[in-house]
């Protein structure tokens, strides 16, 4: 008995120097066991101790027995990359995985921001690199990303990495412009064999040809290739706008180059004057009177380079695009703003892209930026990949109707611009953002959370526009389609209006994915979506409302996040569920309890993963409606 105590108080006071190597241990297990073909990792066994001075583990840097680097380079790993277990193991350092077969978009290794290396080269990541990822990575020195598919732009926060010496971009499929790279000790560079485009910023003025070869887009005194002035305009939306190859393949000689530079620049010029005048013709008849065309959208011809290409290919080509819709007005103008929707005013795309663009935030289809215009007033601009399901006419016909949607507790947008390549939707900004940000975001002592009476009216808010939609969009396989809190916007007073509504529709058919009914078990299970899918959605944002935890439901890795409907269901048979609720609504509410529980009640009701025993959205609202902020007011105050 003595024997055994004084033998643990022995262990508990050897257990500080003995943490380290024990959770370095344990970590890199865990991070094996997620590698799919680990063969070259047979050294990693629990019954050996990593940094051990004779045989220490494959593929690791240690440095007085802490591990401080790995270097798993060309062992044929994939699978993934656990980065909670890398997490874990404080003394890291680098991380190389060059050269083997990992996929899929970048891990999460912004988490580790003691990092003063990072080499994935050599894989098969792929999709957009978050802007803001390398912002909390301030200690980076080098970053090798090179041979993978990456796409998008190059990130603006890897030009503001104060200690960036190397960085090796070249062979991806980065588009957009080069971010400013103010940086002194960038030793090295490499952006070649991408798909960038613009001027080449002054700041990388001192870099050789070879580290920009290979991006037909790019010009700069270093390339030899003049810039054009017009293009410096659209920097801030549009990209990959200038392509020398042209659709048929063959590439062009200097001189049509130059021929076509001039068309070009001839070509906006005389649309700009024509824009100029048209404005003045509109301010003539007041500020009241919008032009309509027939089908009531607003037309504005914008010089965008696109309109330029599209023109030129169109010519080389031979065949003359359709002008169907009446979208389309004068010479060359594939690139404009449609308004649908002019309740905040019209504006056409120029305006759009000579005002301050900030980055919001990157979804899976695309980026989302705030844009300030000249008249002050804040729109969201929605950059679209993968919406090419409808052809233009039917897009067009798709989002007017969108544009015609009135409801309190729906956002509807304003306009929208389409290129084969991508759509920009536009959108009224709200100043207190999305849901989501509102739940778990990182905030500041200020920050005034939501309390249940809040929570509440959100819910019903989000319930009544959902029904509204289900009315009003009755024809789509499933209404709304990508309901979840980021898709929550917040007016003021916490207001709430759905967006990213129909999405189903304009979708390519093999990204319908990315939108989270198409996550529900409805998919998995019956292999597919219907207006009940809905139901389930609203049902996860309930339970995610109510709990304040972020449902592992929006993840598609399922490793991260709560899973709040199993949750509610091992609760509710347990008659547990006052745990599940958020102490942040509990501690000041204790009237409201019961109610609460309802509302959770309805949350498991609607997130059944029978479709039949899962709730109608008419009596999902009917039921939330019902529920009251308080069980009405308190006897006497004097008594519990
Ligand atoms: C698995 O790893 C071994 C050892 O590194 C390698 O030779 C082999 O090619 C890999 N297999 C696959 C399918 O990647
Ligand atoms: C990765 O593979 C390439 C091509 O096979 C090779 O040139 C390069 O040296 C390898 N890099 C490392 C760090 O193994
Ligand atoms: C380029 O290099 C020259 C000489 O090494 C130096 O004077 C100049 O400031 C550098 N310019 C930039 C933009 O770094
Ligand atoms: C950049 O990478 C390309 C392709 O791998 C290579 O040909 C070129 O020499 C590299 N340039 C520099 C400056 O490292
Ligand atoms: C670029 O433009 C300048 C004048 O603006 C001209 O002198 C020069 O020859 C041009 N260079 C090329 C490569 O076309």
């Amino acid at each position: 008995m003595a024997d055994g105590w004084l033998f643990k108080l022995f262990l508990l006071m050897l257990l500080p120097p003995l943490t380290f190597s024990v959770s370095d241990s344990e970590a890199l297990l865990q991070l094996k066991k997620f590698f799919t073909n680990s063969s070259a990792l047979n050294s990693w066994v629990p019954s050996s101790v990593p940094c051990n001075k004779q045989t220490p583990w494959g593929g690791l840097l240690c440095h007085n027995g802490v591990v401080q680097g790995l270097r798993l380079e060309g062992m044929g790993l994939s699978g993934s990359i656990d980065v909670d277990a890398l997490v874990e193991i404080k003394g890291l350092r680098s991380l190389s995985v060059i050269n083997n077969s990992f996929q899929g978009v970048i891990p999460q290794l912004n988490r580790l921001g003691a990092l003063k290396a990072l080499f994935l080269s050599g894989n098969q990541f792929s999709g957009e690199i978050p802007p803001h990822f390398f912002t909390n990575m301030k200690s980076l020195k080098k970053v090798w990303l090179s041979h993978n598919k990456f796409i998008g732009g190059i990130p603006f926060s890897l030009g503001q990495l104060p200690h960036l010496i190397e960085l090796h971009l070249e062979n991806n499929q980065f588009s957009g412009h080069i971010p400013s790279f103010d940086r002194p000790n960038l030793k090295s560079i490499n952006l070649s064999n991408n798909r960038l485009g613009g001027e080449i910023p002054i700041s990388l003025s001192n870099f050789s040809a070879n580290s920009f070869a290979g991006n037909p887009g790019l010009c700069g005194k270093i390339l030899g290739v003049n810039c054009t002035k017009p293009v410096q305009n659209t920097a801030k939306l549009v990209t990959n706008q200038k392509r020398v190859v042209g659709k048929s393949g063959k590439k062009l000689t200097p001189k049509i180059i130059v021929a076509l530079i001039t068309l070009g620049v001839m070509l906006v010029f005389v649309i700009i004057l024509a824009a100029m005048r048209w404005m003045k013709k509109k301010k003539k008849k007041g500020p009241n009177g919008p032009t309509t065309s027939s089908e009531g959208a607003i037309e504005v011809q914008v010089s965008v380079p696109t309109a330029k290409e599209e023109e030129v290919n169109r010519k080389r080509s031979g065949s003359s695009s359709r002008k169907g819709s009446g979208l389309v007005k004068g010479g060359g103008g594939a690139a404009e703003l449609v308004m649908v929707n002019d309740e905040k005013g019209s504006f056409g795309l120029t305006e759009l892209m000579k005002a301050a663009a900030e980055v919001l935030g990157n979804g899976e289809l695309g980026y989302c930026y705030k844009v300030t215009m000249a008249n002050e007033v804040p729109v969201v601009v929605k950059r679209m990949r993968d919406m090419n399901a409808l052809g233009k006419d039917e897009f067009h016909k798709q989002v007017k109707q969108f544009g015609n949607l009135r409801h309190p507790n729906i956002l509807t947008p304003l306009a929208y611009h389409y290129r084969r390549e991508e759509k920009l939707l536009v959108y009224q900004y709200l100043p207190n953002g999305c849901l989501l940000y509102q739940l778990h975001g990182e905030h500041d002592t200020s920050h005034v959370g939501l309390d249940w009476p809040a929570r509440l009216k959100i819910v019903q808010g989000i319930a009544k526009g959902l029904d509204y939609l289900h009315t009003e969009l009755a024809s789509l396989d499933v209404p709304h389609g990508n309901l979840k809190s980021s898709n929550v916007l917040l007016g003021p007073d916490n207001h709430p209006f759905l967006s990213d509504y129909g999405f189903c529709s304009l979708v390519n058919t093999d990204r319908v994915e990315a939108l989270f009914a198409y996550k529900t078990p409805d998919v998995i299970q019956h292999g597919n979506v219907s207006p009940k899918s809905d139901v389930y959605c609203l049902g996860i944002v309930i339970l995610e409302i109510l709990t304040g935890r972020f449902p592992s439901q929006y993840l598609n890795d399922g490793n991260r996040g709560t899973d709040v409907v199993q949750w509610a269901e091992s609760a509710f048979a347990e008659s547990r569920q006052a745990e599940m609720l958020d102490p942040e609504i509990t501690s000041s509410q204790n009237s409201s309890l019961a109610n609460m529980e309802k509302l959770l009640h309805i949350g498991l009701l609607c997130t059944q993963t029978s479709v039949e025993t899962r709730l109608e959205i008419k009596e999902a609202l009917r039921m939330i409606e019902e529920v009251k902020v308080e069980e009405g007011p308190p006897l006497d105050i004097s008594i519990e």
